[in-house]
């Protein structure tokens, strides 16, 4: 009895060992909010309207350079639901056929000459950095002259990468602009007796033109939402299924352990007898 009770609690132990594995660290964020901490989002993988979303993104803004080698069309349609005619007509743009891996004609050693650096594949990009990294990634392009490609990353200083989206966030400058500042404790500072925010000048501040992008602020942090949960689905496809499967396997394996030790009791008793 004591023996099993110590298997379960075992199994147990596993599955809880499993779960906490999800709670991904991330991946640092250059300068980002001077701290370097990412944005703090969580991304939803059973959200199909936001992969779909994403995935026109992709196409559109992303597939020109990096590929996602590692992924089909076909496979990404079936998952999210999107049917063979819908995904011929508004995601594969070069004649490729649904079962084609998503990769492009880029040779890598034209885009070394163009860029400095190849532009890397993408299928596993967020396992590599995290889904948070890459989200705040795409928020953090502004304009920088004194780069060849007039353009420069707070979390990834000196990218060789153009901001490929600024037509929809519009033009991104870093300004001097008065910021919070916060006390000891976290909390926003304010004047004791006006209750007014107690700011400071700060050079780093980014900010967005007014209306040079075809997208407001919220719109465009989803646009990054879906195309970074896009490329978390990619990096791993199997996940949902992986954690249903992991809970019934569990289940399967606690059920075993009790037939088995019922069984084993039964043996002793033969055991027993015989003695
Ligand atoms: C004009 C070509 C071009 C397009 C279009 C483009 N990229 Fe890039 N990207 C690059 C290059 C070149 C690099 C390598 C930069 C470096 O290493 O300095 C890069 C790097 C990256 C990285 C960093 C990878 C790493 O090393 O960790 C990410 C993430 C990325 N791109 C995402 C995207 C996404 C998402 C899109 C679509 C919105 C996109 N890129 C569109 C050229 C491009």
């Amino acid at each position: 009895m004591m023996r099993a009770g110590l298997l379960l609690l075992l199994a147990a132990l596993t599955q809880l060992g499993a779960l906490s594995v999800h709670a991904a660290v991330s991946a640092p964020c250059g300068t980002w909010k001077g701290t370097g901490e990412c944005e703090d989002v969580s991304f939803d993988m059973s959200d199909r309207a936001s992969l779909q979303r994403g995935a026109a993104l992709f196409m559109n803004y992303c597939l020109g350079c990096h590929t996602t080698r590692y992924a089909r069309y076909e496979r990404f349609a079936e998952d999210v639901g999107v049917d063979i005619d819908l995904l011929k007509e508004h995601l594969i743009f070069d004649g490729s056929q649904p079962g084609s891996l998503i990769v492009n004609g880029m040779k890598v050693a034209d885009a070394k000459k163009w860029f400095g650096a190849p532009p890397p594949d993408l299928s596993l990009i967020t396992r590599a950095r995290s889904p948070q990294w890459l989200y705040t990634y795409l928020l953090a392009f502004y304009r920088d002259e004194t780069r060849p490609l007039g353009h420069n990353n707070r979390v990834f200083p000196n990218v060789g990468m153009p901001h490929v989206l600024e037509e929809l966030q519009g033009v991104q400058r870093q300004v001097c602009a008065p910021v919070r500042t916060y006390a000891e404790n976290g909390g926003v500072r304010r004047d004791p007796l006006t209750r007014e925010l107690i700011t400071e000048e700060s050079c780093d501040v980014l900010q967005v033109d007014a209306g040079t992008g075809m997208m407001g602020e919220t719109e465009y942090r989803q646009a990054a939402y879906d195309l970074a949960n896009y490329l978390h689905y990619t990096a791993e496809p199997y996940r949902s299924q992986r954690i249903s499967v992991g809970i019934y396997v569990v289940f399967y394996l606690l059920l075993l352990i009790v037939i088995l030790w019922m069984l084993n009791r039964e043996f002793q008793k033969d055991v027993a007898d015989k003695h």
